[in-house]
């Protein structure tokens, strides 16, 4: 199909804002949208994010409280086989200090992530999750452990964990199988996300941009998919290569396509609590930046120990390894209000009422 011109695009984008929907065909078009197309695009979802969130940006204080996996995801610099790795896993007592001090820096979300590491067995999780809570009511507990039994979430979510993030990857299934080895499928991974929702978590899903293989056509399917599922929280990112990973020589997803994405889920989703994330911010020094205009309203910074940052590795380059919590909020901060938004100490739970309804 020959390309339409941008002002056919122009009102595209005003057919997303107003309706939250488009045809793939034109979908496919904004995905690579440039110029005037891409500033409309960024525009309106700009006023959508304005009006469910104004300029609150949610900080979401991240734990790699483990690297051991059992997957081994052909794209993931701590799978399994990577026999490169140093392993570790924090103690219960780390884990609280991290909450503590992050308590202390204004977070009001905790989100525990790791590997797919069997040796945290339930009891252990849910006697951490109902500790954190304890000591920090307030606070909502986010978990981002991979794929688990039913009884397994049941029991984390009745332990008082609120929310759960597991991206997709891909919701194409050839995609999905050059992505990960046979030992996983995408009808499981499917399949946890819809039980995590049916328990009560508030859900995150999302998918890598670039990663090997993707087409225009499975973007697509990952939006269709997103609306399938309604999530709460949506993280999307570029793939980045790790050198000790079978995708070590493919390129990193780029900026442009990442921001086109951004803006197009937030108009979307309007209410979706989407991340400007890391893997933004490492392939391009502005990234994070960038995302938060194009509509994303969280940001994720470490809470991890500085000495076991490196340990987790998921892709090469990954920025913010050296520096302490303390000084991941400052330097975010600043960036976040040079950009024209306002870094805030809450939960940040999914809006029900629009940001001026609430003032
Ligand atoms: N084990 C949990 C899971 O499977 O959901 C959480 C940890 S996993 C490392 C978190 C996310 O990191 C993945 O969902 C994936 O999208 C992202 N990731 C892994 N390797 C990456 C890479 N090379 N580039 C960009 N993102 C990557
Ligand atoms: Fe398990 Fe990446 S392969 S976290």
């Amino acid at each position: 199909m020959t390309k339409p011109h941008s002002e056919a695009l122009c009102d595209a984008v005003v057919t997303l804002y107003e309706t939250g929907d488009l045809d793939d065909e034109r979908l496919k078009w904004l995905i690579d949208a440039d110029g005037d197309v891409a500033e409309a695009l960024f525009a309106h979802a700009q006023r959508r994010r304005q009006q469910w969130y104004g300029r609150d940006v949610y900080k979401r204080g991240l734990i790699e409280f483990t690297n051991y996996c059992r997957n081994d995801c052909y794209y993931c610099g701590i799978r399994a086989s990577n026999r490169c790795v140093e392993r570790y896993r924090l103690t219960h007592d780390e884990i609280l200090t991290c909450c503590r001090v992050g308590y202390e820096l204004g977070f009001r979300t905790f989100v525990l992530q790791g590997g797919e590491d069997l040796s945290f067995k339930d009891d252990e999780l849910c006697a951490l999750i109902r500790d954190i809570k304890a000591m920090h009511g307030d606070c909502a507990i986010t978990l981002s452990i991979g794929e688990r039994s039913h009884a397994s979430y049941e029991a984390l979510f009745a332990a008082g964990a609120d929310r759960y993030l597991l991206r997709h990857e891909t919701a194409n299934a050839e995609h999905y199988a050059r992505l990960h080895p046979s030992s996983l499928s995408l009808a499981h991974r499917k399949a946890c996300l819809f039980d995590l929702k049916s328990i009560g978590f508030q859900v995150g899903s999302g998918f890598m941009v670039g990663s090997p293989g993707q087409t225009v056509d499975y973007l697509v399917e990952d939006l269709r998919f997103l609306q399938a599922l309604g999530p709460a929280m949506i993280g999307i990112g570029p793939f980045i290569p790790h050198r000790e990973t079978p995708f070590c020589d493919e390129p990193a997803g780029s900026l442009k396509r990442t921001l086109n994405l951004v803006a197009i889920l937030r108009l979307m989703f309007p209410k979706a609590l989407i991340p400007s994330t890391t893997a933004l911010g490492t392939i391009d020094p502005n990234g994070r930046e960038l995302g938060l205009k194009a509509g994303a309203n969280v940001v994720m910074p470490n809470l991890s120990p500085v000495e076991y940052r490196k340990k987790y590795t998921l892709y090469d380059g990954k920025i913010c390894m050296g520096e302490e919590a303390a000084q991941c909020v400052g330097c975010l901060r600043r960036r976040v209000e040079k950009a024209g938004f306002d870094l805030v100490v809450a939960r940040g739970d999914t809006q029900v009422d629009g940001y001026e309804a609430r003032r």
